[in-house]
């Protein structure tokens, strides 16, 4: 099977790559997806049968300064490859993201919830969804949240738990929200589950998120904890660290569709073990 992972410098892009070796692997500066002469090319090339769009504009604060690139990016790439999948009749597996809900909701969000994203990064991302939809009806929009990888999130400074033991390594006071809480999902789960789902003929949005959910502060003191680093984290409220994006309260999945994956803790142990293993690896 002929496989293009576009956005393959990514947490989750380097995670498909690994799983399929014989992939035609694209970072950013390889191809940008908002590129219609070079995705033009590249389809022409690699005749992929099976498209992984794992790349995306993630930066959810610089969204609201900049979303026009916000929109190009995650909407109007995100429709251009899957115009291009249908033209050369590939499967597209896309990705999007926990931030089109508004948070307001007591329980977690399944795939039947209506939507309505907060900012920027949201809004581009639900558009990106429909673009999708719109140019190729049997597309596989993957949902999913608080993203953790090995490799880090170039445009964030590396991986949540990274960022939060690097500050810990400077002795930088630790101030992180209570009130927002995610499923943490660990990237390679999340791309075995993405090649599993691609393998079973899944199309539609589906909902693919770590079981449990918890609150970021509570994700920093179980890195940390997992890591064998004893710095103390301050619990703070969104309202305290003023000027962010707006952000989901409720930022938790859950699915009508597949089961979840492993439980956050094991994903998060199993990326501290690898993280021992072979040392930090921020971009
Ligand atoms: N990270 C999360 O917490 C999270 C949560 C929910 C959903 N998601 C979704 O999950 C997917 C994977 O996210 P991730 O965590 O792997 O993100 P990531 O680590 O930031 O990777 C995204 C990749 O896309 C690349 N990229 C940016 N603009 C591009 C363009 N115009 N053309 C080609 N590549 C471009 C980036 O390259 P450069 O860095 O070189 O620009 C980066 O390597 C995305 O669809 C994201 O929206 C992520």
């Amino acid at each position: 099977m002929r496989v293009l992972v576009l956005g393959a410098g990514g947490q989750l892009g380097s995670e498909m790559v690994r799983l399929f070796p014989q992939a035609v692997g694209l970072k950013h500066g390889d191809l940008s997806i908002t590129d219609m002469a070079g995705i033009e090319r590249t389809f022409g090339q690699v005749r992929p049968e099976l498209v992984f769009n794992c790349a995306a504009y993630n930066a959810v604060d610089g969204a609201e300064g900049d979303p026009e690139t916000a929109r190009l990016v995650n909407s109007v790439g995100a429709g251009m490859i899957a115009a291009a999948c249908r033209r050369h009749e590939a499967r597209l597996v896309h990705f999007s993201t926990n931030f089109v809900f508004d948070g307001s909701q007591s329980r977690p969000y399944v795939e039947t919830d209506p939507t309505g994203p907060l900012g920027a990064y949201g809004r581009s991302k639900l558009d990106g969804e429909r673009a999708v939809a719109d140019a190729l009806a049997g597309a596989l929009v993957i949902r999913t949240a608080a993203v953790f990888g090995d490799r880090g999130s170039a445009v964030k400074g590396g991986s949540f738990p990274e960022r939060i033991l690097e500050r810990a390594r400077k002795g930088e006071r630790l101030r992180v929200v209570s009130d927002q809480h995610v499923n943490p999902t660990y990237a390679r789960h999340l791309a075995g589950a993405a090649a599993a789902l691609a393998a079973g003929g899944m199309t539609g949005v589906i909902h693919v998120v770590a079981a449990g959910c918890c609150a970021w502060d509570e994700l920093a003191r179980a890195t940390l904890s997992e890591c064998a680093v004893d710095v103390a984290v301050d619990s703070v409220t969104s309202g305290e660290l003023a000027g962010r994006a707006p952000r989901p309260l409720n930022g938790c999945l859950a699915s009508l569709r597949t089961a979840p994956l492993p439980p956050w803790r094991d994903g998060l142990a199993e990326w501290a073990a690898n993280r021992a293993a072979v040392g930090p690896t921020n971009p």
